[in-house]
């Protein structure tokens, strides 16, 4: 590819901006415009972020204007002039939108965790599968919880033999802007039934893997937490071999609870509101003090920034569907880079 990647961000929401932004760091990219279906807040931001605002269609233009929104255009100019296109609209919105951008078939497509994983040649995980999506049409970025277990279950994977995994997802309710969702009062099983898609959506990545997940969801709106068992095939992994690995995995940190005082997602947020934009934290984070093995098994707590978690991986996927950086280390170290990712982020 000559010159930059040309992006277009299709929906600019909690993950669209977000990607918009990381994209901004890069030295071998560059957003082209983004797009709002709604004329608000969210849209002026993207204005005076400097970033060409586009509109679905020609019929939102009006919308736009009457609010005096100057838009540069519609989905289907700005994809005319883009070499890739992340589509964060919500859940369900990509595989509709899937029919426009075929007609542009230039243009490779990202697509978000809230899609069914057929929307796209491969579900992407960049710890796991990065050369997969090497140079294919379009690419799944798996979900925040899916993110994470794929971030420790890969992590684990390349040291260890992994003979299952059972994981219990303590969910939050709604993004912190989001004024709609729920609960406000209530633990909610997430589903009633057993198992989660969470396992289902992991073994999009790792068909093989030996999985089951359950979920509640809880009134908060900080981050997810997981607990987290992983057993082994072969005996004699010891809590320090865990350690070990986990303190030099890419992408994980872990938070020593005696130490910090951190002992849950409020304080976590708390630091991140101090040191990082948005207080952000694309890092899976792992509670150290909770690692625990038990003859064949390890368990512990995670926790997940789902507003954050999956904007690395959506900087690779760019990289891996355009072939641009075949070498998936390399697109990682890139990333963690700019966007400031840093192993010893919780030790201040
Ligand atoms: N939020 C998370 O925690 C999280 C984590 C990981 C993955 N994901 C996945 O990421 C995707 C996006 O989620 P999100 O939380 O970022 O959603 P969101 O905050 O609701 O943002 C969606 C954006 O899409 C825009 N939009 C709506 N309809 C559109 C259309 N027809 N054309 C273009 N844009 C349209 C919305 O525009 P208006 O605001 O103008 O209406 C909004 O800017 C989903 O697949 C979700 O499952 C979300």
């Amino acid at each position: 590819m000559v010159g930059k990647i040309r992006v277009a961000v299709n929906g600019y929401g909690t993950i669209g901006k977000r990607v918009a932004d990381a994209i901004r760091l890069q030295d071998d990219m560059d957003v082209v415009g983004v797009v709002k279906k709604s004329p608000d807040y969210g849209a002026l931001l993207a204005l005076k972020k400097g970033f060409n605002l586009y509109v679905p269609t020609q019929d939102d233009i009006d919308k736009f204007e009457i609010t005096g929104i100057q838009v540069s255009g519609t989905l289907e100019e700005l994809l005319e002039n883009v070499d890739v296109v992340v589509d964060a609209t919500p859940g369900g919105m990509g595989a509709k939108n899937k029919q426009i951008y075929t007609r542009f078939p230039h243009v490779k497509q990202i697509f978000q965790g809230g899609e069914k994983p057929d929307v796209a040649e491969v579900s992407f995980s960049s710890l796991c599968n990065y050369k997969e999506a090497l140079n294919k049409a379009s690419a799944r970025v798996v979900s925040c919880n899916t993110t994470g277990l794929l971030r420790l279950i890969c992590t684990l994977g390349n040291h260890f033999k992994i003979s299952r995994v059972r994981a219990v997802l303590i969910r939050r309710a709604a993004d912190p802007r989001e004024v709609k969702k729920g609960p406000i009062n209530s633990i909610n099983l997430n589903p009633p039934r057993l198992p989660s898609h969470h396992a289902l959506d992991v073994k999009t990545v790792v068909p093989w893997l030996d999985i089951v997940t359950a979920a509640v969801v809880v009134p908060t709106t900080l981050m997810h937490v997981h607990h987290v068992a992983v057993r082994f095939s072969e005996g004699g992994v010891t809590r320090e071999d865990i350690l070990r690995v986990l303190e030099d995995a890419r992408r994980i940190v872990l938070v020593k609870s005696a130490v910090t005082g951190i002992k849950g997602t409020a304080q976590l947020i708390e630091v991140a509101r101090d040191l990082r934009p948005r207080n952000d934290i694309p890092e899976l984070v792992v509670f150290e003090d909770s690692v625990h093995v038990e003859k064949d098994e390890l368990m512990l707590f995670q926790a997940v920034h789902q507003e954050s978690i999956v904007v690395p991986e959506n900087i690779d996927a760019i990289r891996a569907l355009t072939g641009i950086e075949p070498d998936p280390e390399k697109s990682m170290s890139k990333t963690d880079s700019t966007l400031g990712l840093s192993k010893k982020f919780f030790l201040l």
